[in-house]
C-alpha cells in the first residue's frame, strides 16, 4: 500500500481532496465530493483527508469534534475510498500542514484572503467569532494541496475559489524562488456540484443544518429520507423542468441526475408528465438505493475502534512521508538553516 501510493508512477496524476469534521455530513457531500473520490483509484494517485484543523474555525465542542472526526474518517472509507489503494488521513496526524500553513501566510496577501466568499459568509453567521483561523483557513487548505504536489483537487463548486488562491499562493512563491509546487486545478463534477436545501433552495445544503428539514444527511434513516424529500419545496406550475424560476425542482432534478449519473436534460425527459408527489418520491427512493450500503459499511467499519484507529495511523505515515518531502524543499529555498 505505501509503496503503490509514495512512489508514485510518472504518469498517474496526483488527486487531493479533503472534508472538514463539522456537523452532519450531507447529500451534498456525497453528491459534489465525495462519490466520486472512492472510484478515482484506478487512474489517479490519490489521498484523502479528514479536515479537522480546519473544523476548529467555528465553535466546536471537544466531544463533536473527536466524534465527527471519527465519523467521517469512517464515512471516507464506506463511500468507497479503499484504504488499500488510497492514502486516507487525519489532518492533525501530520504536521507538516500547520507548519507550511505558516510558511505560506507569508506569502499570502492580505486583500486576497478578505474576498474569499467563504470568509464573509462565516464572518456574518457568527460575527461573535470571527477568528484569525477563520481568515487564514483557505491557506491552511493551500498547504494540504500544494504538500502533495496535487495534480487535481476534485470539489464542489463552493470550494473553487479556495483553489483559486491556492493557485495564486503557489505561483507567487514559484516565481520567488524556482518551481516549488505543482500547479493544482479544481474539478467540479457535471451534475451535482451545488446541491441547495430541500426547504430553502436559494441557499446551499450544509452539514451545520442539523435538525433542519432542509438538509438530507447521509446517515439520516431511510424514513427520515423519504420524509425530507416528501416534504420539499417545489414551485407553483406543475411541470418537472428545470429553470431558474423554479429553484426547487431544479435542485431535485440535478439530485436526481447526480444520484443517477445522468445529465439533467436525461432526468427531465424521464419525468416528463409526472406529477410532483410522484417526482419526488422517485427523487427520494434514489437517494435512500444509493445511500443504503453507504450507511450498512459505515455501521460494520464503526464496530471496530482499534481497526480505525490502526487506519489512521497508517494514512498518517504515508502521507507524513510523502509530505515532508515538500516541506524540506520549501524551509530551504526561503533560506533557512537546516542541519
Ligand atoms: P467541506 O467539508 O465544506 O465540504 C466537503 C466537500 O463537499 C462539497 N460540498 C458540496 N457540494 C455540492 N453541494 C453542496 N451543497 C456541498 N456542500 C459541500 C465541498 O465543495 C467539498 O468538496 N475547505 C474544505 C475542506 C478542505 C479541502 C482541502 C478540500 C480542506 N482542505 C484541500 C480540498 C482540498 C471544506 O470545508 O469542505
Amino acid at each position: 500500500m505505501e509503496t503503490m501510493t509514495e512512489n508514485k508512477s510518472e504518469n498517474k496524476k496526483r488527486v487531493f481532496s479533503a472534508i472538514k469534521p463539522t456537523g452532519n455530513p450531507t447529500l451534498g457531500n456525497y453528491l459534489g465530493a465525495m462519490q466520486y473520490w472512492g472510484g478515482m483509484s484506478d487512474e489517479y494517485d490519490c489521498i484523502f483527508s479528514v479536515a479537522d484543523l480546519h473544523a476548529i474555525t467555528v465553535a466546536i465542542e471537544p466531544k463533536d469534534l473527536r466524534e465527527n472526526s471519527k465519523r467521517l474518517f469512517a464515512l471516507l472509507i464506506a463511500v468507497g475510498i479503499d484504504p488499500e489503494k488510497n492514502v486516507v488521513f487525519m489532518q492533525s496526524h501530520v504536521r507538516a500542514h500547520s507548519e507550511l500553513c505558516w510558511l505560506l501566510n507569508n506569502y499570502t496577501m492580505f486583500g486576497e484572503a478578505r474576498r474569499m466568499t467563504q470568509f464573509k459568509e462565516k464572518s456574518e453567521k457568527a460575527p461573535e467569532n470571527i477568528n484569525v483561523g477563520l481568515f487564514d483557513y483557505p491557506v491552511l487548505m493551500a498547504a494540504d494541496i500544494l504538500l502533495y504536489q496535487t495534480d487535481i483537487v476534485p470539489v464542489g463548486e463552493d470550494q473553487l475559489q479556495h483553489v483559486e488562491l491556492c493557485r495564486n499562493i503557489a505561483e507567487r512563491f514559484n516565481n520567488r524562488y524556482s518551481p516549488t509546487f505543482k500547479m493544482p486545478e479544481g474539478k467540479v463534477p457535471k451534475a451535482g456540484a451545488r446541491i441547495y436545501s430541500l426547504t430553502d433552495p436559494t441557499a446551499k445544503m450544509g452539514k451545520s443544518d442539523s435538525g433542519d428539514a432542509g438538509a438530507v444527511f447521509i446517515l439520516d434513516t431511510p424514513e427520515t429520507i423519504m420524509r425530507k424529500f416528501k416534504r420539499a419545496v417545489t414551485d407553483s406550475d406543475a411541470a418537472v423542468k428545470a429553470s431558474p424560476d423554479k429553484p426547487g425542482i431544479t435542485n431535485l432534478l440535478n439530485i436526481y441526475a447526480a444520484l443517477c449519473g445522468i445529465t439533467v436534460a436525461a432526468a427531465e425527459a424521464e419525468f416528463d408528465g409526472c406529477d410532483y408527489a410522484t417526482f419526488k418520491t422517485r427523487v427520494g427512493e434514489a437517494a435512500v438505493e444509493r445511500l443504503r450500503p453507504v450507511r450498512e459499511k459505515y455501521d460494520a467499519l464503526r464496530r471496530d475502534d482499534g481497526r480505525l484507529s490502526e487506519l489512521m495511523r497508517a494514512g498518517a505515515d504515508t502521507a507524513a512521508r510523502i509530505a515532508a518531502r515538500t516541506l524540506e524543499k520549501v524551509y530551504k529555498k526561503i533560506g533557512f538553516v537546516r542541519t
